[in-house]
């Protein structure tokens, strides 16, 4: 159908020109890029780049999906990966439907307790920073699993581009240049060699970074695929790492590390399917408990960020997080009723006990006493390619840059992702999530996650690509933003940029960005008997909507980050 594409694309660059030259329209109606044939959102303009070049050279979503995730190591490098894992949730063009687990998993040696002093209390920082927390890699396997499975391209054309955006340099900008410079210390204090981000003078925007060692393993993985990073050089290296700093990854568990293709969890919301990472996420489950909790509800009506719509999604958080503590975990070690949590008649009585007018208190749901601290790193990235495959990833090395460690003439950071677990039953990781035996450590077993890579459906149709980073707060984030499009009308870029708030269980407080409420909100919920805590930049969403002409919304995060959507 050559002659609508055509009309879409004349479409599109009216759109495009509008959007550009009315200022005054773009503030009424903030749509984001508007393409007819291929969509890129990703945390970095490097990296959506070399997206969209590869599904303009013929590539499809999945190996623009690889290719992003490759130069997100190099230009992003404080969640962007080869040293850490992630979830791939796919839709074909055909309608089939799948998912790629490529979460870190906890070495051999790994153990329950490995954690914690004698008398059993948690070693503070331990399985943060430094070698003990790095769970072994999954990135570089999953990325071949999705090469063999869905790829079209060779595969090393599709990492080559990382390779020369590595040698070429990427350019900082100013909060690049900033996390940096804040992570310095760390860096020195972490690594027994002074790892090349290290500056002798602060970081600045518009510098360059050069990656050589990265390019040298980029070249080992282009040339060897997995081989090439779970094994020869690029394994020694890591080996030797560990050794270095008291780590336990050995050349056993990288050569025993597999990614495994799950079936991906389904649910509906009113007329849409909503298709999201199984366990070991959570992200599946509790986006579904969510938006099945809130569908009776009329907050199309009540208003975005009402004080009716807030109260109703706090109280079905403050359940749906305290499911996730107990139990959710690695279902290859674990039985977890993932089905039965989003099934109609678990949920109806969940959430009976919801009062409309007064907050239950997080204590008498079950007790538990935690702190907060702050993380927002992890990146995802959303694609739709020209026939209408679509992949969303979600990828982390957990906290940013990780563990801090960098692996010796590697080039590259190893994830702290050994915090995902319960360390101890009860005590809070670095989101400040709680957990028990279900996501206990034990070897060889994944860490539990809140990646929520999501997909929606409307009518057999591609509708959403959807997802963000942000540690605990990534379900909530996922949750708002498909309710921002479905309920509050919003465009993609809208919801996107539009205000939020989170409530996790545990602490029992609401979290809420600056801005996302009025001071009549605010007295209400107070009134309620809600605690509320501002916090900065709750999500960092990359998505994709498919609209009505069936043109396609790509919306990035500007505001929170230097998010950048293109499509051509
Ligand atoms: N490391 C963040 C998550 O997986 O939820």
């Amino acid at each position: 159908m050559p002659y609508s594409k055509l009309t879409r694309l004349a479409f599109a660059i009216v759109l495009f020109i509008m959007a550009s030259s009315c200022t005054e329209l773009a503030n009424e109606s903030l749509r984001g890029t508007i393409a007819a044939n291929g969509m890129v959102s990703t945390a970095h303009p490097e990296a959506t780049k070399i997206g969209v070049a590869i599904l303009k050279q013929g590539g499809n979503a999945y190996d623009a999906a690889i290719a992003v995730q490759f130069a997100l190591a190099v230009a992003y490098p404080n969640a962007g990966n080869i040293g850490g894992g992630g979830f791939l949730v796919y839709r074909k063009s055909t309608g089939e439907i799948g998912s790629l687990d490529f979460r870190e998993k906890a070495p051999l040696s790994a153990h329950k307790d490995m954690y914690l002093d004698q008398d059993g209390e948690v070693i503070e920082n331990l399985s943060t920073r430094g070698h003990l927390a790095v769970g072994v890699p999954g990135s570089v396997d999953g990325m071949t699993k999705i090469h063999q499975e869905l790829g079209s391209m060779p595969f090393s054309e599709l990492v080559e581009p990382a390779i020369q955006l590595a040698l070429n340099g990427v350019v900082l900008t100013d909060r690049e240049a900033t996390k940096f410079n804040g992570q310095r210390k760390n860096f020195i204090e972490t690594n027994s060699h002074t790892p090349y981000l290290v500056s002798n003078t602060p970081w600045a925007k518009g510098d360059t970074i050069f990656h050589k060692d990265l390019a040298a393993t980029l070249m080992r993985i282009r040339d060897h695929g997995r081989a090439g990073f779970y094994e020869g050089t690029t394994a020694q290296l890591i080996v030797d790492e560990m050794m270095r700093g008291g780590g336990i990854i050995t050349k056993e568990d990288l050569d025993l590390y597999q990614s495994v293709w799950r079936e991906p969890m389904t649910s509906s919301y009113k007329s849409y399917r909503i298709i999201g990472m199984p366990p070991p996420s959570s992200g599946g489950v509790a986006v579904m408990q969510l938006l099945k909790g809130i569908e009776s509800y009329d907050i199309g009506t009540w208003g975005f960020n009402s004080t009716r719509t807030i109260h109703i999604m706090t109280e079905l958080e403050r359940r749906v997080y305290a499911d996730r503590a107990t139990y959710l975990g690695d279902p290859d070690h674990y039985q977890i009723p993932a089905d039965k949590l989003i099934s109609d008649i678990y949920l109806k009585q969940r959430f009976s006990d919801i009062d409309p007018l007064v907050k239950t208190f997080s204590q008498s749901i079950k007790t538990g006493s935690v702190n907060f601290i702050e993380s927002i790193e992890t990146t995802h990235f959303s694609i739709v390619d020209v026939n209408g495959n679509a992949a969303a990833i979600t990828t982390t090395l957990n906290g940013s840059y990780g563990s801090k460690v960098m692996v010796k003439t590697g080039g590259f950071f190893l994830n702290n992702e050994m915090d995902d677990f319960s360390v101890k039953s009860g005590v809070p990781n670095m989101f400040g999530l709680v957990g028990d035996k279900a996501n206990a450590i034990a070897p060889q077993k994944r860490m539990l996650s809140s990646m929520s890579p999501t997909i929606i459906d409307k009518n057999d149709s591609l509708f959403m690509v959807v997802g963000t980073p942000g540690g605990s707060t990534i379900i909530t984030s996922v949750f708002q933003t498909i309710l921002n499009v479905i309920e509050h009308g919003m465009t993609m870029q809208e919801a996107v940029n539009a205000k939020k708030l989170h409530h996790q269980w545990l602490p029992d407080h609401i979290l809420y960005e600056l801005n996302a409420l009025d001071s009549i909100t605010y007295s209400e919920l107070e009134q309620m008997g809600h605690v509320l805590k501002q916090r900065d930049g709750i999500g960092r969403m990359n998505a994709i909507l498919v609209l009505d002409d069936g043109l396609l919304e790509g919306a990035a995060d500007y505001t929170r980050g230097d998010d950048i959507a293109l499509g051509y």
